[in-house]
């Protein structure tokens, strides 16, 4: 029994599914344009698609799970389930209007707006009591206003280059979104446990990535202050140095608050610090 997974062919989340799985330690040979690859160590077959058809794909059960974005999985109102947030293809879905437009929501009323995202525009229309038309367009959104087809779109912003080379501003977020790693409902255990599987792995790699191991050297008489600074997995290790007197103190800080750890570190007296990249971490 192998897992199917639904990936993007091309596009912004192809590349970072490619390198999720591959950090998960699963290899995939994929032949560019092919619609179909196996990988070669984990029972699991890789489907190329179309982002936006990814939910519908992953309801039928054609394929099993899928990585895509959330704004497709909400607007496409699919039964699917929302397994795990992946942290890549970050984006908004945005209104965005002409760069010399004076945007406010009451402006909205009686006004058009393209979009490829028609369930998601409704719901911030109805929410905020707004009566304006939507025009769906199924690609190239951002030429409308240019055209005459409409007065404001609501579109996927993600560099904001898109925008920007159409003449157009961002007006109001209506939706933040990210991959997320999506997956049938009722897959059976034997499928399931695979997906158990994965998700260790994808959670593996994630914290990993929102970590550093470091490494300094402190002298003895300031150790203790340093290690009240340090949490690490369990606590920190403290390994002697040569030189006596000194100890290298190893620990695993997180990103976020990584720093200001360093400056106080500093303060406390340690002395060359080193901060290594984690490639997996399993608590
Ligand atoms: C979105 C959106 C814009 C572009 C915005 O398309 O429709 O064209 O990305 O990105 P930017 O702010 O970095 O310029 P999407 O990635 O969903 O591609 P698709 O329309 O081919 O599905
Ligand atoms: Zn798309």
């Amino acid at each position: 029994m192998k897992l199917k997974i639904a990936v993007q062919k091309s596009g912004r989340l192809y590349d970072d599914s490619m390198r999720l799985l591959k950090e998960c330690g699963i290899a995939i040979a994929n032949g560019g344009n092919k619609l179909k690859a196996e990988a070669a160590n984990f029972p699991m077959e890789v489907y190329f698609l179309r982002d936006d058809d990814i939910p519908q794909y992953v309801e039928d059960g054609v394929a099993d799970i899928g990585i895509a974005g959330e704004n497709v999985v909400y607007e496409k109102k699919k039964q699917v389930e929302v397994r795990e947030k992946l942290g890549f293809g970050k984006c908004r879905l945005s209104l965005a209007v002409d760069k010399k437009e004076t945007f406010s929501k009451e402006w909205l009323n009686g006004k058009r707006v393209a979009t490829s995202y028609p369930v998601l525009l409704q719901q911030y229309l109805d929410r905020n009591k707004i009566n304006a038309e939507i025009h769906e367009i199924s690609g190239s959104v951002e030429i409308a206003p240019g055209i005459g087809l409409a007065d404001a779109i609501c579109d996927l912003v993600s560099s904001g280059s898109t925008l920007l080379t159409n003449g157009l501003k961002e007006a109001e977020t209506i939706l933040s979104s990210q991959a997320v790693l999506i997956s049938s409902t009722g897959l059976n255990t034997e499928k399931e446990n695979l997906v158990q599987k994965l998700l260790f792995r994808i959670r593996a790699v994630q914290k990993a990535r929102n970590n550093k191991y470091i490494l300094l050297n402190a002298p003895d008489e300031k150790l203790q202050d340093i290690i009240k600074l340090l949490p690490g997995m369990k606590s920190p290790t403290v390994l002697p140095l040569a030189t006596k007197g000194w100890s290298s103190v190893h620990s695993v800080v997180q990103e976020d608050d990584f720093w200001s750890i360093i400056e106080q570190l500093k303060e406390a007296g340690a002395q060359g610090i080193l901060v290594v990249p984690i490639e997996k971490m399993i608590v």
